[in-house]
């Protein structure tokens, strides 16, 4: 299977133990859609002994363990509900190499009722055998990309062609590995088709504030000018056409729905969002300037956010998260058969 890019640049784990907590409250919003489409679209392969579901960028779990409670007890109601007997659920956990399983396992909760396994490596790549997974799910990762772009703006288009190949690269291993008529769930954070920067953020503005912070530490002297030229931030924020355009691309899936959702903030301080972006980011930071200027640059970033009249305001605040359901389909195939009608 060669490299696997994680092994190559291992700088997307979360710091361990420190997953990000700030859009629990999207999962709220996804709850009742992930259940009617469980509901109406999710085939029951009747005397299944175990069905397999998989969390792509789980991270340190928090969030996980509460998305794959609510597409259990859905795939449970669903098999009730039509007399079959309930089968037991396999879930794979997976992210980089480098990701804290430790804390994930740790903290596994104690009353689940799924058999569960860490598939360790990057997800544009293989992780599981052909046609062996029911139900794929992944939330706020596929925004990492493999690499930044050369040469290329931060957000422009460089960026989305990236974000087009490594999606395009994530939906065909996930084509072989999951059966004919799964189901798979992405979240992914996005903006708006039209946002005002001047007066407006996104999850996409956080770079911009970070490296006038480096900015700043470099005229005291304590990094160098050329560092900051080549750091780059291997992340793309999508809108809801760019993504829907990229999946409607695809041969192996259908869109079932996609929904634009509202992030689901109710407060958040400099504070807090200084430390989340710092659980995101640090290892890479670490990793191109040096652990050492760390705790300083997030007290600089912290400061400039608070000081800041856009991100002072959380109505300023236009992030938006993508949902996506989509159905594992052979296009081709159902094409072809219709045709033939
Ligand atoms: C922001 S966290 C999201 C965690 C969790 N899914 C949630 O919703 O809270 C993103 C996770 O995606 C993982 N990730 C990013 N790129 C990845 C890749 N290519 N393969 C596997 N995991 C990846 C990161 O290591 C990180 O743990």
């Amino acid at each position: 299977m060669g490299d696997s890019i994680d092994n190559i640049v291992p700088h997307y784990g979360m710091s361990a133990g420190d997953g990000p907590h700030s859009y629990r409250g999207a999962l709220d919003a996804v709850k009742p859609i992930l259940e009617e489409e469980i509901a109406a679209k999710f085939d029951i392969w009747s005397g299944q002994e175990a069905l397999c579901i998989a969390d792509f960028g789980c991270s340190t779990g928090h969030n996980s363990f509460e998305a794959l409670r609510i597409i259990i007890e859905a795939i449970k109601r669903k098999h009730e509900s039509s007399d079959l007997k309930i089968p037991e659920f396999h879930v794979f956990f997976n992210d980089v190499v480098a990701n804290d399983f430790n804390t994930l396992f740790s903290s596994l909760p104690t009353d689940r009722n799924y058999y569960v396994a860490a598939v360790p490596g990057d997800f544009h790549r293989r992780l599981l055998p052909p046609s062996s997974l029911h139900f794929a799910y992944s939330s706020w990762a596929l925004m990492w990309l493999t690499e930044a772009p050369e040469a290329a703006e931060y957000g422009g288009d460089g960026y989305l062609e990236q974000f087009e190949r490594d999606l395009d690269s994530f939906l065909k291993c996930r084509a072989v590995e999951m059966v004919d008529g799964g189901l798979m769930a992405l979240l992914i954070p996005g903006v708006p088709a039209l946002w005002d920067q001047e007066k407006e953020f996104t999850v996409a503005s956080v770079v911009e504030p970070l490296r006038s912070c480096l900015v700043n530490m470099a005229e005291k002297g304590r990094l160098s000018k050329a560092k900051i030229e080549s750091f780059k931030v291997p992340q793309y924020f999508p809108n809801h056409q760019q993504l829907r355009a990229i999946l409607e691309r695809s041969e192996s899936f259908s869109i079932e729905r996609m929904e634009t959702l509202k992030h689901g903030r109710t407060s958040y301080s400099a504070e807090a969002r200084a430390k989340s972006i710092r659980a995101a980011l640090q290892t890479m930071i670490a990793r191109h300037f040096g652990d050492e200027i760390i705790d300083e640059l997030f007290h600089l970033y912290k400061e400039k956010l608070a000081a800041s009249p856009i991100f002072r305001e959380l109505n300023n605040d236009k992030t938006v998260v993508l949902l996506a359901i989509l159905k594992r389909t052979n296009l081709q195939c159902e094409t072809a058969a219709r045709l033939l009608i």
